[in-house]
């Protein structure tokens, strides 16, 4: 397993420097990489820097070959490649070939009839005068749009303006491996591919009379020939060269193999399953606490089950897409710092390998929102309007307020000053935490007992001990919220509570010495709330 650890920009809301948009670039990611190797962080991905007219922040590419404008230009680029080199951090990309912009020239000459263009996307005929099939969008309504001019819809299982291309088709696949390889001679280290997992659209579109059409394009049978496809053609299972891929509504045996040794596809994947744990009904746009059993049984069982195929996790419990995991599992008022601290570090020690989503290093909240009217987000925005139909709007608010991917694209909080430090424009059109004056990096970055040197230290214990990376991970039936991280005659005992209440320790823990924890002291009769202990036995 590749010993990494990851930190993800969103690159508008990182860091703005040189300029006065009110939009974070590319030189704002390079004044700050100092910082980020300061965590002792190996690798930094990047969510999309390509050409997009940015309906869904940049997850629509209009051009795969450009830099977009607002983040600066390829010479930019180049120079963040270097630079970072220099630092020994690796940059790896976003790659989000599942669909294209409505933008692309590609869509632009399939709408205008180009027979070649059409065949790069999923076009079909109209079925009783109305879309081919029951299918819903992501990002809210039919995962179809209708083209008058043709006569036909498009799919587009994102937003309307992220039509699906056809990866049957073998021209695409050439395009995409031309694509990976231009970013591959720029000297990026690894690609993250966004909802890989859906590239394989079935023969047959039918209708879903169970559920939103899912079923029908997740994890296709054709998926794992076109991994093979672009590792074979691309990054080739280089040693230095990292991929994840991110699956979206998986099985554990499905996507075990995407990342198996030996299977030359991926190096590890993103799943999600422990993180819909406070879905009602697998419905995210609904509001209820996370069930702490079914997220404690899911980790396990997951872990357990990559471990014995030989397949690797990527561990994470934030990033672009979710609220801040210390809002949504931990108590953010009461126990701030210890919430922050237990839920990264019990998370991170786990096996896989661990990322890290910008701001948390800091401990950033989620946003608190006055109304619908405050959210951005296309996806929010969209499902929004389908919440209002069976909803109060008090009740909409609480549930957006709970699940938008906004709460985790304000501004990064580098300072107390304007704008929390994150861009000198006058007037930003972008999310600002109120809680930017006190949870800011310049406020941590000098104080040992701070979250950002908490982070420094765990990350520093993860990368520097291979227990971590070749370790076994063990789990005992009785002990929940418990591991052991095994090598050799080596035994690390990772154990948290993830609660405002004290919980009893029922482990005797005198044959261990303590190497990280939480609080000033130890209780050998309970955890405090959200208190971590990392123990090595004697
Ligand atoms: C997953 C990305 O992480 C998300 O931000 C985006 O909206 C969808 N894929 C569509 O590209």
């Amino acid at each position: 397993m590749k010993n990494e650890f990851i930190y993800q920009i969103f690159p508008q809301t990182f860091c703005e420097k040189d300029n006065k948009n009110g939009i974070g670039n590319i030189k704002g990611i390079i004044s700050k990489l100092n910082y980020i190797k300061s965590l002792g962080i190996t690798s930094i991905w990047i969510s999309p820097l390509t050409k997009s007219p940015f309906k869904d922040s940049g997850y629509d590419v209009e051009d795969y070959y450009e830099i977009n404008p607002v983040f600066g230009d390829m010479k930019d680029f180049d120079l963040l490649i270097k630079k970072a080199n220099d630092l020994n951090l690796k940059i790896i990309i976003d790659i989000v070939v599942n669909h294209t912009s409505n933008k692309h020239i590609w869509f632009k000459k399939a709408l205008e009839g180009d027979k070649k263009y059409i065949n790069y996307y999923h076009f079909k005929d109209p079925v009783n005068d109305g879309p081919p099939t029951n299918w819903k969008s992501k990002m809210g309504g039919s995962s179809w749009e209708f083209v008058p001019k043709l006569n036909k819809y498009y799919l587009h299982l994102f937003s309307k303006e992220q039509p699906d291309l056809n990866w049957e088709n073998e021209e695409v696949r050439l395009e995409i491996l031309k694509i990976l390889n231009f970013w591959k001679s720029k000297g990026v280290k690894g690609f993250r591919f966004d909802v890989c997992n859906l590239y394989d659209k079935p023969h047959i579109f039918e209708d879903d009379l169970e559920g939103d059409g899912r079923r029908f394009y997740t994890d296709g049978a054709r998926l794992e020939n076109y991994l093979k496809f672009m590792n074979k053609n691309s990054f080739n299972n280089e040693t230095n060269f990292f991929t994840v891929g991110e699956i979206s509504s998986t099985t554990k045996e499905k996507s075990v193999n995407y990342a198996k040794v030996n299977n030359n596809e991926l190096d590890c994947v993103f799943t999600f399953l422990h993180l819909k744990v406070d879905y009602i009904n697998n419905n995210k746009w609904t509001y209820t606490k996370p069930n702490l059993t079914s997220y404690w049984n899911t980790l396990k069982e997951w872990q357990l089950y990559f471990q014995n195929n030989d397949s690797t996790l990527a561990l994470f419990m934030n990033n672009h897409d979710q609220p801040r995991s210390i809002s949504r599992f931990g108590d953010d008022k009461n126990y701030w710092y210890q919430s922050a601290t237990s839920i990264f570090g019990f998370t991170s020690l786990l096996k896989g390998v661990p990322f890290i989503y910008q701001g948390e290093e800091i401990g950033m909240t989620n946003m608190s929102f006055n109304s619908i009217s405050d959210f951005k987000d296309i996806e929010t925005l969209g499902n929004s309007k389908e919440l209002l139909l069976d909803h109060n709007e008090e009740t909409v608010l609480k549930i957006l307020s709970s699940k938008s991917r906004d709460n985790a694209r304000s501004v990064m909080q580098w300072d107390n000053s304007l704008n929390a430090g994150f861009s000198n424009a006058e007037k930003i059109d972008l999310l600002i935490n109120k809680n930017y004056k006190i949870i800011n990096v310049n406020n941590q970055i000098n104080d040992e007992s701070s979250v950002f040197n908490f982070y420094k230290k765990l990350i520093t214990l993860r990368v520097s001990d291979e227990i971590f990376t070749k370790g076994k991970v063990e789990f005992d039936d009785n002990l929940d919220y418990c591991y052991k991280r095994i090598i050799d005659n080596r035994e690390i005992l990772v154990i948290t509570n993830w609660t405002s209440k004290n919980k009893p320790l029922t482990l005797n823990i005198n044959n261990y010495k303590i190497i990280i924890n939480n609080y000033q002291n130890i209780n050998f009769k309970h955890l405090l709330p959200y208190q971590l202990l990392v123990l090595e036995r004697f």
